[in-house]
């Protein structure tokens, strides 16, 4: 990537993290919103803890897709937030000892680790939530049609045939479920899907967001799912070659351990050379999807370009 070009795109992220960060700090204040009882302090506080730091690369997507169809940055801070929710709900719970059992996250202790895993179970559950109350409040947008549209789309991409449900394929390739316990053989094309589901569901979300809050016509919705379906296959590639090749101080996270679990990767399954250029063909693709956008996509390229580079 150019070096102005990185440079552009970081110094984006750095304000779309920032943006996101007072608008979740405002969503976990200590006042309850009408219909609420009571905000539990512990709670709260797991719930905060659980939505610091990250890299917020799901409300950039939200907010940057919806910017190619004019819609300013404050008009589509909520639903990034809701997103980012999601997003930060699926880490405290992969984190957990029945799931991925880590120890650490962004750099700290994981929530149950630093909390309890009851109070991380309940974090979740409660930031899974917390979407969903975003998406419905007249704030997010004036229009219930696109609020219920919106709704729509994250409890599919979050759930049974998304985000949850690849998950539960995830686990499965480890083998924990069969008597032996040994991995299960996927091909490269189940690993994608399973990937697609697990990582793509979330980051085409964030992407088709933007496309409802702009009112995209169908072929630019259509565009940019694809940048977005081969956007989440690198980003997967890109967070599995992390763990494969990164240091445990750089990425925040307990490296070496997809290899360790028998986890289903395409590192695993074509190795690192052949995943980076599985990798640098998929930046192409998505990089390609944007052309109908011209210039106003420079900053998704950036984005998609990124994550060849990245190193947490
Ligand atoms: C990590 O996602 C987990 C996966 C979905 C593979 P990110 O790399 O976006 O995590 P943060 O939010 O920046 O910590
Ligand atoms: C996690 O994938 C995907 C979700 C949280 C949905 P990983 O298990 O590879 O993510 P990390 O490496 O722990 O961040
Ligand atoms: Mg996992
Ligand atoms: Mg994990
Ligand atoms: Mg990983």
């Amino acid at each position: 990537m150019s070096d102005t070009h990185e440079q552009d795109f970081l110094r984006r992220l750095d304000a779309v993290s920032a943006a996101t960060e007072t608008a979740l700090r405002s969503l976990l204040s200590n006042e309850t919103e009408p219909g609420e009882i009571l905000r539990p302090a512990r709670l709260l506080e797991a719930m905060r803890y659980a939505a610091r730091g990250g890299k917020r690369l799901r409300p950039f997507l939200v907010i940057e897709s919806a910017a190619l169809f004019e819609v300013p940055e404050k008009q589509s801070l909520s639903a990034a937030a809701a997103l980012e929710c999601i997003h930060g709900y699926s880490l405290v719970h992969d984190d957990l000892p029945a799931m991925d059992d880590d120890d650490l996250r962004r750099g700290q202790p994981t929530v149950h680790r630093a909390f309890d895993e009851a109070t991380a179970i309940l974090a979740g559950d409660s930031l899974l939530t917390l979407a969903f109350d975003i998406l419905a409040r007249e704030t997010t947008h004036p229009d219930p049609a696109i609020r219920t549209a919106l709704v729509l789309l994250l409890a599919r991409a979050s759930g049974l045939g998304g985000m949850a449900g690849g998950q539960m394929l995830d686990l499965e390739a480890e083998g924990r479920f069969v008597p032996d316990r040994r991995p299960l053989a996927l091909q490269a094309k189940e690993i994608e899907r399973l990937q697609a589901m697990k990582t793509g569901a979330l980051l085409s979300a964030a992407c088709e967001a933007g496309a409802i809050l702009g009112g995209a016509k169908e072929a630019e919705r259509r565009a940019l799912l694809d940048y977005a379906k081969n956007f989440g296959l690198a980003f997967q590639i890109s967070d599995d070659l992390i763990d494969a090749e990164g240091d445990t101080k750089t990425v925040g996270k307990r490296t070496g351990k997809d290899a360790e679990h028998g986890k289903a990767t395409l590192v695993g399954e074509l190795g690192i050379a052949g995943a980076k250029k599985r990798l640098s063909d998929l930046v192409a693709k998505a990089e390609g999807a944007l052309l109908p956008f011209g210039g106003k996509a420079a900053m998704l390229a950036s984005a998609v370009r990124f994550l060849a580079t990245r190193d947490r």
